[in-house]
């Protein structure tokens, strides 16, 4: 990876992803409050949204990791979906959220969200920080998202490129210079 032959936009601010998660927050307790909420981070992607959303959140949650196949170091998903590391087998009276960065072609969550429905839950619902509608190609629609983003490759947030930049505070969209 040459980053000097890139382009790197700002696409949200820190302030602006603060904002859009403590309204996350807000909504989600209102929604969960009388419930037994889970909510499912999928690693690696989701860990700082995941650690910003359950901060906002003024109700008792319990809080577990999954680990899937991942694009790697390439920036078109294989279709393929993988889980690496799972939940426990029973969550029976849980309502599960699972968490998530980004919703890309919206295979990933597709597939988490069928494989914990099977674990007898009473709800499966997902918030991602991150809705890129224009790549879906399966019919998934987030029921909480932070924000619906064109079809560019985002980085920052979380969310990597090579395997770098999860730590950058804001998302940045990166292109080729000669694109
Ligand atoms: P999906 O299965 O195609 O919806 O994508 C799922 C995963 O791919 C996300 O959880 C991200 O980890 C990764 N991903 C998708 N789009 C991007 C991007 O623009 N930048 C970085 N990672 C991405
Ligand atoms: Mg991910």
């Amino acid at each position: 990876m040459d980053i000097t032959k890139k382009v790197w936009e700002i696409l949200l601010t820190e302030e602006e992803i603060n904002n859009r998660i403590t309204q996350l927050g807000k909504q989600l307790s209102d929604e969960y409050r009388d419930e037994k909420l889970l909510v499912v981070s999928l690693l690696k992607g989701s860990f700082i949204f995941t650690a910003d959303l359950v901060r906002k959140m003024d109700i008792p949650v319990k809080i577990e990791f999954m680990t899937t196949s991942s694009y790697g170091h390439s920036e078109a998903s294989s279709g393929q979906v993988k889980i690496l590391t799972d939940v426990g087998d029973d969550l029976s009276g849980y309502h599960v959220l699972v968490a998530d960065d980004i919703t890309d072609s919206g295979l990933t969550m597709k597939y988490v969200m069928a494989h914990l429905s099977k674990k007898n839950p009473e709800s499966v619902k997902c918030c991602v920080l991150l809705d890129k509608p224009d790549r879906r190609v399966v019919d998934l629609v987030p029921d909480y998202h932070g924000f619906t983003i064109p079809d560019k490759f985002v980085v920052g947030y979380g969310l990597n490129y090579g395997d770098y930049f999860r730590n950058i505070p804001y998302v940045f969209v990166v292109t080729d210079k000669d694109r």
